[in-house]
């Protein structure tokens, strides 16, 4: 009997299945187009909140060799540096190579994570400065879930402006939860003070459903419409800083009006007053 005990035990531990595997903890649906999951994290993965890497699931096998090869895409890590587990915010392409299987996950499912953290919205590639902007649509939302949940924000800006531009109201609730809940965040309160969050100005804005706030957050800059429903000067390259991800044609005409403000686009290896990065390839 006892010379059987070890083999029991060998038996109940759980051998990946994947190489970089991490194991599903939470998975949640917003609509038919967005979810969020949670997953553990390497033990030696560090990053800074905003930066982005590489994960995804095995793909289907070769039809001639039988051989499965990681499927693997660009996603922010929509957790901050601090969080002991890693989250992701994404959205479901029905006929996408990668999300149309992701979107299926389940607690207790394994997905591949790269370890090898990258990007440009991190705070070390600003200047500093008195206002933060953190401007984003659809899943662009997903850096600055991370870079909202993040000490050195309340830090380092008097204010921290959040603006979100989706298509309909449904696509917002993933930001507008989370920013509730940082609200009510005692561990953050304790680190940073109480009132760390009246720093938090939240602005979302749709522009194809209903909604309190109408138009693209580009119309709403250049008509000044932002800066009157928040009470503020315009933008200004002494004071302003700002982090962009959208899609393509989002951030270049952001680039366009920050440029026109005088505000200079910077790098991890040249901070300046404003970064941009994809929120996905086109
Ligand atoms: C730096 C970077 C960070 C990214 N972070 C995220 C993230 O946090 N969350 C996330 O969902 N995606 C993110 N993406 C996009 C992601 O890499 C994949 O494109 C996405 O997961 C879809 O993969 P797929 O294989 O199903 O389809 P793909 O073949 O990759 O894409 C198919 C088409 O779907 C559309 N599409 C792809 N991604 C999105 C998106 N996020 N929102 C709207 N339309 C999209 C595009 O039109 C694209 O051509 C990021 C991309 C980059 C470059
Ligand atoms: N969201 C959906 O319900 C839906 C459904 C089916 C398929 N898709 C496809 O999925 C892809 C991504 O859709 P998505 O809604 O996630 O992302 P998206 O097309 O990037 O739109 C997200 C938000 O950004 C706004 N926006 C787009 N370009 C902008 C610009 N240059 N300046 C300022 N704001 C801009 C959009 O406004 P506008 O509405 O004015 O463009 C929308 O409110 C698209 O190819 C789309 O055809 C989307």
């Amino acid at each position: 009997m006892t010379e059987q005990t070890p083999v029991t035990e060998e038996k109940s531990v759980k051998v990946p299945a994947l190489p970089d595997a991490q194991t599903v903890t939470e998975v949640k649906h917003y609509t038919d187009r967005l979810f969020s999951f949670r997953c553990t994290r390497p033990a030696s993965l560090r990053f800074r909140s905003g930066e982005f890497v590489m994960i995804g699931l095995m793909g289907d096998p070769d039809p001639k060799t039988g051989k499965q090869k990681p499927l693997l895409r660009a996603y922010s890590i929509a957790s901050p540096a601090w969080d002991e587990e890693m989250e992701f915010y994404s959205i479901k392409v029905q006929d996408g190579p990668l999300t149309s299987k992701l979107q299926h996950i389940k607690p207790g499912d394994e997905i591949i994570l790269r370890p090898k953290p990258v990007g440009t919205l991190v705070h070390d590639a600003l200047l500093p400065g008195k206002r933060i902007w953190f401007f984003a649509t659809g899943t662009g939302f997903a850096p600055f879930a991370s870079l909202l949940r993040e000490p050195q924000t309340y830090e380092d800006y008097d204010e921290v402006i959040i603006t979100h531009t989706c298509r309909e109201v449904g696509e917002l609730t993933y930001g507008r939860d989370l920013i509730e809940s940082i609200r009510n965040d005692a561990m953050l309160a304790e680190l940073m003070g109480e009132d760390f969050h009246k720093k938090i100005r939240y602005y979302p804005t749709t522009t194809r459903e209903e909604s309190p706030k109408m138009g693209r957050i580009t119309d709403l800059i250049r008509s000044g419409e932002v800066f009157e429903d928040l009470g503020i000067e315009p933008l200004n390259p002494e004071t302003d800083r700002a982090m962009i991800c959208g899609n393509l044609a989002f951030n270049l005409e952001l680039k366009e009006l920050f440029e026109e403000a005088g505000l200079e686009e910077g790098a991890n290896s040249k901070p300046a007053q404003y970064v941009v990065e994809k929120a996905f390839l086109d």
